[in-house]
């Protein structure tokens, strides 16, 4: 997978949101419309302190969608290293298949929520980074649109 390719499968989103008084507000997202695939799978982790990080691995053909307050995600390229700082409620990422991550609490106690495409299927995980990287250069990834 070369890097636009990455690139293609990771995508920063704004999820929709309306305010519903002066500081409420209501965010709101619905598969296959406002992300592009079917929602088969919810999974939210939480009661994680400051500083822990969480993740390390990449998923064969799984995608989904994070969303939290106060969440860095750090994706490891075969070149370079990219972050995104998930520092605001409406904000999400799109994480499909052949991406290897890592999650980083940047505050006590923030919920990390994921929308998933697929059924939970520990075969769809690759969680050793030399292993991910033999994928790779296998072209695995590589005749997807
Ligand atoms: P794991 O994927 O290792 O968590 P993390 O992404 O933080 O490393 O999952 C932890 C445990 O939860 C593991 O035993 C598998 C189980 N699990 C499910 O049963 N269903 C799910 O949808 C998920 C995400 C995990």
């Amino acid at each position: 997978m070369n890097k636009r390719k990455e690139e293609k499968n990771l995508e920063m989103i704004t999820i929709k949101t309306i305010s519903t008084s002066e500081f409420e507000s209501l965010s709101f997202l619905e598969g296959q419309k406002d992300i592009p695939f079917e929602i088969k799978r919810i999974y939210y982790i939480y009661g994680v302190t400051k500083d822990s990080k969480r993740g390390g691995y990449s998923h064969k053909n799984l995608s989904q969608l994070l969303f939290a307050f106060m969440v860095r995600l750090e994706f490891f390229w075969m070149i370079e290293k990219k972050e995104i700082l998930l520092d605001s409620p409406f904000l999400g990422i799109i994480i499909k298949n052949g991406i290897w991550r890592e999650m980083v609490w940047e505050i006590d106690n923030s919920v990390l929520c994921v929308a998933a495409s697929d059924y939970y299927n520990e075969s769809d995980y690759i969680s050793n980074y030399n292993e991910f990287l033999n994928y790779k250069k296998e072209g695995y990834w590589n005749n997807e649109s």
